[in-house]
């Protein structure tokens, strides 16, 4: 995977600037600009931001913690967990890097540093979840090893204990 020179840190709302990040798709841009600070004060969701030079942010990714209902995953690894209806999880809910960063590698080092932070939690987290809001979303995923879940094709979801 390609390294790119870029800190990966939280959001830090008083400092970051947030104005002219730009991905492309207005939803994403939006909840940056818009909502981001507020889940992140109510701790609904934590938002990391690779910061590029002069602190222009590049990229971002939001984390948080689900329950993944066992009866969604496939029975090669539902088998290898206790028989709970449910398994603590962490959504990746929002990943999107901006127009000016895309190709560079930044988007894999986004999730990445997700996974590393997921699976490095004292928290127990069973598996990080990804939305695929579209096909390239979902190719993108796919490329990184993320398995689709057999009733919700664009939910995928990866076992953090494979990446520990
Ligand atoms: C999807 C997205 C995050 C990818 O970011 P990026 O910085 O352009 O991707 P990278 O340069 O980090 O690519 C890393 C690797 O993934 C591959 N890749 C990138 N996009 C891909 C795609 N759509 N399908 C398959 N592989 C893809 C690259 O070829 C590269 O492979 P390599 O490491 O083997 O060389 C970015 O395009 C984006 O912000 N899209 C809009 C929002 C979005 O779709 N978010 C996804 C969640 S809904």
């Amino acid at each position: 995977m390609t390294q790119v020179p870029y800190l990966i840190t939280a959001l830090d709302a008083a400092t970051h600037d947030r104005s002219l990040f730009n991905s492309g798709t207005p939803a994403l841009d939006r909840y940056l600009r818009e909502q981001a600070s507020q889940d992140i004060r109510w701790r609904v969701a934590a938002c990391f931001v690779a910061l590029a030079d002069a602190g222009r942010i590049a990229g971002y990714c939001t984390l948080a913690t689900v329950n993944m209902p066992l009866p969604g995953l496939p029975d090669a690894l539902r088998r290898k967990l206790p028989r709970y209806g449910a398994v603590p999880a962490i959504r990746m809910g929002r990943l999107a890097v901006d127009t000016a960063f895309k190709g560079l590698g930044l988007g894999g080092a986004l999730l990445v540093n997700a996974l590393r932070r997921s699976a490095g939690t004292e928290m127990a987290a069973a598996v990080l979840i990804v939305d695929a809001k579209d096909e390239q979303a979902l190719s993108f995923y796919l490329h990184y090893g993320f398995v689709p879940l057999q009733d919700s094709p664009m939910t995928l979801f990866l076992a953090l204990a494979s990446v520990r």
